[in-house]
């Protein structure tokens, strides 16, 4: 998944070293209410890579990934996935999984996948079946397809939710927390298929608490008083604490108590 050399973009297109940010936005401030959560912060994510969001608890990484879901609309600055400002008609573009699942408990899991097949377009009755098939077998569910949500682990939740992400194929990936409850061997197996899709041109926002995805990432940021106050590769993250066999750990724990930059 190392980026230091370019892949090919979006549809196999290989573009310069140059080219545009899949995932973007400029001067961005967004609060609800009186409670300012992003304030004048900025985030480019170049095609074909990982960024990863690193945070405290309500430092504001679900809010961003719902901006460029376009489920919030910014107070101001501005907002670009893949060039365009989220919105409806971007949802066949983007693959979205939420912090918390919004699975329909009473339907199969296959239901559910189909169900959000469709919202994204993928119209065809065949296509679907092979969409569903193939993302169901991607996150090791294609024998659950018939039980109920409510009948499933939560480790078996979130992989029916990253199955809906990813059942269209979209060019982008906005991951919130998407490992949370997951088993070691899936994890990797999960961090497997994310590098052969970010090979492959796809570009993945995700956030995450956990060392081991940050690790991953080919950039993380993190984020703090509504902006990202540290920014570069996990190895420059490393060296941000001044300790030369410093973890990521030891690296967010100093960015946590010191909010110092890079
Ligand atoms: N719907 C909402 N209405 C009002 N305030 C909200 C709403 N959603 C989030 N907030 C507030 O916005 C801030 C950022 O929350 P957000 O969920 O983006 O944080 P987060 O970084 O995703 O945290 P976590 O790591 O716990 O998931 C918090 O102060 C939170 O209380
Ligand atoms: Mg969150």
């Amino acid at each position: 998944m190392g980026t230091d050399h370019h892949k090919g973009g979006v549809g196999g297109i290989m573009r310069g070293p140059e080219q545009r940010p899949a995932v973007e936005a400029r001067r961005l401030s967004f609060a609800f209410g009186k409670r300012a959560v992003l304030r004048d912060l900025a985030i480019s994510v170049q095609p074909g890579t990982v960024f990863g969001m690193l945070g405290a608890n309500g430092s504001g990484k679900t809010t961003l990934v719902r901006l460029f879901a376009g489920l919030l609309k910014p107070d101001s600055g501005d907002v670009r996935i893949l060039g365009n400002a989220p919105g409806p008609g971007l949802s066949d573009r983007i693959g979205y999984m939420p912090q918390f699942n919004a699975l329909y408990g009473s339907l199969t899991v296959r239901e559910n996948v189909d169900f959000f097949a469709r919202m994204y377009g993928v119209g065809d009755r065949l296509a679907r079946a092979a969409a569903i098939d193939s993302a169901l077998e991607l996150v090791d569910l294609a024998d659950r397809g018939r039980d109920r949500i409510t009948s499933l682990s939560g480790g078996m939740v979130q992989r029916v939710s990253l199955a809906i992400a990813l059942v269209h194929a979209p060019p982008v990936l906005l991951l919130d927390e998407p490992t949370v409850g997951l088993d070691p061997e899936l994890r990797a197996t999960f961090w497997g298929h994310f590098g052969r899709m970010t090979a492959e041109g796809t570009t993945i926002l995700i956030s995450s608490h956990t060392m081991d995805d940050a690790a991953h990432c080919d950039r993380l940021g993190f984020l703090r008083d509504g902006r990202f106050i540290a920014e570069g590769t996990p190895d420059e993250l490393r060296a941000t604490t001044g300790a030369a066999s410093a973890s990521l750990e030891d690296a967010f724990l100093y960015l946590v108590r010191t909010g110092a930059s890079s």
